[in-house]
């Protein structure tokens, strides 16, 4: 038997978007029906507020609420969309070594050093779940794997069988060196590594991505002599794609890194003007902003109905809750991937608490599209239609009844999931969370200490279990069935 079969002409090419670069910012929705953010006093006090804080992240090098162990933490802004072409064709040239000589190539990182680089490559080339599971040619590379982002034995144990018996490369990213998590699983892949490659192909199948001077990542890479590239003093791990280190994931991913950093250099020029309606980032922060400190809001949902862009939502949820949660303040982000969340958390965001807001992530064209055939079936009424218009229906649909339900709405509309534009999107959400803490009594974006806190109690109790009788807890309060 053959086996499956596509009929003809029902995976469709796209026409392409009307432009190739714009993205649009669509607030219609923002406030509750019949008034609009615009009017709310608590915007404009805040929006006038906006240039200020921009000038604080282009010019200001003094205010600690800018800076982390006494670095201003603004390389994202000020310096990394700006590159020259040859470094990046160096970065690219690395990547595509390992990418030739390995059938799968392992990434190792946690958080910020994980979610941006994964969110990119996703978008832009397709869910990992899917594409993992194409032949190497329908993927145009390596198989990709994460690793590093929980200490799950089954999951571990799992890629490992995965990749034995294959040719195998990898990068380990912590800007810190010291992050536990990635560290283990490094030392776990390399136990394997060791078990199949000499030390010299070692060295030519794994680059280190941390600090250019310090942290036990560094010394690591040193003894074992591995090729490097560096994430700078001045930005911090979810703010960190466009460093050396984060465009090397993307490049090892197959993503075209020039004209990712194009994308990210035309976002960033789009939040350098004042003018409040021509600057999304601007009015996106101030949105939020007065969403969190004004209208009592707790939950963004973030959400999506592309498959390809869930890690993109995730993404958000890295930066803005990294960024802004403190100080008994922020905003908790969901990702939401409708539909299928449209029939669980669904019911909650239409009626449960009013404490929403919510951001949408559209797709102009997805560059591909399936053409339903249902003459002769219950849905016979969609015979002939795109799946991508049934998709936006559904997706409106969600908005418009979450708006009537009191929940302030707003969606970015990307025109294409390519590296441009998904670059110019991370460039203009990484402005707002900045902006919208800036604007906000949460003040610093760029420290963590709440997840410095839990990495040093997980440090204490692997190396004295003990600790856990000193965190406070009263431990005869435990049933056991
Ligand atoms: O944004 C951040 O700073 C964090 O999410 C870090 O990226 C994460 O904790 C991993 O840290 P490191 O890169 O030092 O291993």
């Amino acid at each position: 038997m053959a086996g499956l079969r596509i009929p003809a002409g029902v995976i469709a090419r796209t026409g392409g978007p009307i432009s190739k670069t714009k993205i649009v910012l669509d607030y219609r929705r923002f406030g509750s029906p019949g008034s609009h953010i615009t009017e709310d006093t608590a915007f404009k006090k805040i929006a006038d507020e906006m240039p200020r804080f921009q000038d604080k992240l282009l010019n200001d090098n003094a205010d600690p609420n800018i800076q982390d162990g006494g670095i201003p933490m603004v390389g994202w802004k000020r310096e990394a969309p700006y590159r020259s072409e040859a470094e990046l064709r160096d970065i690219t040239a690395a990547a595509n070594a390992l990418r030739e000589i390995s059938d799968d190539i392992w990434m190792d990182g946690i958080g910020g050093s994980y979610l941006g680089g994964r969110a990119m490559i996703e978008a832009v080339k397709g869910n990992l779940e899917q594409t993992n599971a194409m032949s190497r040619e329908e993927r145009g590379g390596p198989r990709l794997w994460f690793i590093g982002n929980n200490m799950d034995p089954r999951a571990m144990a799992r890629q490992l069988q995965l990749m034995k018996g294959r040719q195998v490369a990898g990068s380990v990213y912590s800007k810190s060196g010291t992050t536990m998590e990635p560290a283990i699983a490094f030392a776990i892949i390399k136990a394997a590594m060791d078990e199949s490659y000499s030390a010299e192909e070692i060295a030519s199948r794994i680059v280190a991505l941390t600090d250019k001077s310090k942290g036990a990542l560094l010394e690591f890479a040193n003894k074992l002599g591995l090729k490097r590239f560096v994430v700078p003093d001045n930005i911090g791990g979810r703010y960190s794609v466009l460093t050396d280190a984060g465009l090397f994931v993307l490049a090892l991913g197959g993503l075209d890194i020039i004209s990712f950093v194009a994308g990210a250099k035309d976002g960033e020029e789009a939040t350098r003007n004042n003018s409040l309606e021509s600057n999304p980032a601007f009015l996106r922060a101030t949105m939020r902003a007065v969403a969190m400190t004004n209208w009592g809001k707790a939950i963004e949902v973030y959400a999506t109905g592309m498959q390809d862009l869930w890690a993109a939502a995730k993404e958000a949820q890295q930066v803005f809750p990294e960024t802004e949660g403190k100080k008994g303040l922020g905003l908790w982000v969901t990702p939401e991937l409708y539909t299928e969340m449209a029939h669980a958390n669904g019911q909650m965001i239409q009626e449960g608490p009013r404490i929403f807001i919510e951001t949408f992530l559209k797709v102009e064209d997805p560059g591909v599209d399936v053409l339903i055939p249902a003459k002769g079936t219950p849905v016979e009424f969609v015979d002939g239609k795109s799946l991508h218009l049934v998709n936006n229906a559904f997706i409106d649909g969600l908005e418009s009844a979450h708006y009537q339900g009191g929940v302030p709405t707003m969606s970015y509309l990307l025109p294409e999931l390519s590296e441009y534009v998904m670059a110019k999107w991370y460039q203009l959400e990484r402005n707002v969370a900045a902006l919208s803490s800036l604007a906000t009594k949460v003040q610093n974006p760029f420290i963590q200490p709440g997840v410095v806190a839990y990495k040093n109690a997980a440090m204490a109790l692997l190396k004295n279990p003990a600790t856990e009788q000193d965190d406070g807890a009263n431990l005869q309060f435990r049933a056991a069935v």
